[in-house]
């Protein structure tokens, strides 16, 4: 074992180098590393206080969340719902899919019960026929699927990636293809298989994957999502619905305008409220990829700038970049030695140099260049990356009268001439 293994080991599983325990992961249960431990309790403790765990940070979480499963496997971020488990994939795959009476799903004997009974129900509440094929010993009889594919009206094949009880890991190219040569569904539970093995669904010919988290993913219990092929997300509706599945929830004050809209992503499969304080977790193995061994601590505002701000107490900080000012001095100034926004603490003459250059400029054309100078030093040398760059709020809502928008949020904010209408 490579001393940085044997680091990451006994600091993530300090029991495992202790000596009193041997854990063999056989894909029950995933032990918590102590990162995500400390985590939970982090966010525990902002829920004792709920006004500190913001909703901005509970959705941020979210879609987090939903980027880095999409990761996993190859997907976009807008084609992952995120669901408490497994068997939530599974139902919904089950019950959204439009099948017919008399129409035929095809399954191996010995999957595991969260991939057999939501079919069993769906024979028993539509009609369908479920069959089950039976195993060659105890594994999976590939032959005998595919060959099943040509009996009358099959429609769906249901697999488990990794089977339970054998660890046997199915051919879903080999299968997949088969299906989409006829037409035919393939839905995968993949629980078994995700993040100990590789799986690209922009490649595999699958087309739902349901996966929770609790297994090789080391994530909570009550933490999983479902992937649907992007046409699929678009054309089926879904089972349960959520009231953050419309378009319109994202704004609050429209609560109550039930514009039943679904959004145009998987999120309107997604039944909130789930557990923000576990989907949080996931972020965290993201940091240690580029090489970044972070605790991630999600502060309220006085926090984040008494512990971020004035004591530098990070490795990296994640900053609001309000850029609207009119005057390049107020905000460029955070690139600048010395500066009371320069969180990061770098210090770069030419920076200082461009900066003081451009702030005592008065030729408007000679001081745009130096900031532009300026701007591509700090970028170039990854002191700061910028991600969401926004210039001005502008108010979308058709309650609001008599608004004009201004240039910035700084200047002709006349709002005492704004009202709000009753329609
Ligand atoms: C193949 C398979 N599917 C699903 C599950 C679990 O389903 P859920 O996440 O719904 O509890 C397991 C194990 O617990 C499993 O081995």
């Amino acid at each position: 074992m490579t001393d940085a293994i044997h680091e990451l080991r006994a600091r993530e599983f300090p029991w495992a180098v202790a000596g009193d325990r041997i854990f063999l992961n056989h894909a029950s249960t995933g032990p918590l590393p102590q990162r995500a431990v400390r985590r939970i309790h982090e966010l525990t403790a902002l829920r004792a206080e709920p006004w500190r765990y913001t909703t901005e940070m509970q959705f941020g979480e979210l879609a987090n969340a939903r980027v880095r499963c999409a990761r996993l496997i190859g997907a976009e971020p807008r084609e992952i719902a995120l669901m408490v488990n497994t068997s939530y994939g599974l139902n919904l795959a089950a019950r959204a899919l439009p099948f017919e009476r008399g129409d035929v799903v095809i399954t191996s004997d010995r999957e595991y019960p969260s991939n057999v009974y939501p079919w069993m129900e769906l024979e028993a509440a539509r009609g369908v026929q479920l069959v089950r094929i039976p195993c060659a010993g105890v594994l999976p009889d590939e032959e005998a699927i595919l060959a099943a594919l040509d009996r009358p009206r099959v429609r769906c094949v249901v697999l488990s990636w990794v089977s339970f009880a054998t660890g046997y890991r199915i051919d879903i190219e080999r299968i997949g293809r088969a299906c989409r040569e006829r037409g035919i569904w393939f839905v995968l539970d993949a629980i078994q298989g995700v993040s100990a093995a590789p799986l690209d669904v922009r490649s595999a010919p699958v087309d739902v994957v349901a996966c929770g988290a609790q297994k090789w993913l080391l994530a909570p219990w009550g933490s999983g999502f479902v992937w649907l092929r992007p046409d699929l997300v678009e054309s089926l509706r879904p089972v349960e619905v959520s009231w953050m599945a419309t378009r319109c929830s994202d704004d609050f004050t429209r609560l109550t305008d039930y514009d039943f809209t679904y959004r145009d992503d998987a999120r309107k499969f997604e039944v909130i409220t789930l557990p923000y304080q576990d989907f949080a977790v996931f972020l965290i193995g993201e940091w240690r990829k580029i090489g970044i061994e972070a605790e991630h601590r999600p502060l309220e505002t006085a926090a984040w700038f008494s512990d971020g701000q004035d004591t530098g107490n990070f490795e990296l900080l994640v900053a609001p970049t309000v850029e609207f000012m009119d005057d390049p001095d107020q905000f460029l100034g955070r690139y600048a030695t010395g500066s009371t926004q320069n969180w990061g603490r770098f210090s770069d003459p030419q920076v200082d140099d461009l900066f003081s250059r451009q702030a005592r400029s008065l030729d408007p054309v000679e001081r745009k260049r130096l900031i532009n100078d300026l701007e591509k030093r700090v970028l170039g040398n990854a002191y700061f990356t910028t991600g969401l760059w926004w210039s001005r709020n502008l108010v979308h809502w058709s309650k609001v009268k008599n608004y004009v928008a201004p240039p910035n949020h700084y200047t002709n904010q006349k709002l005492q001439d704004v009202w709000l209408s009753e329609d």
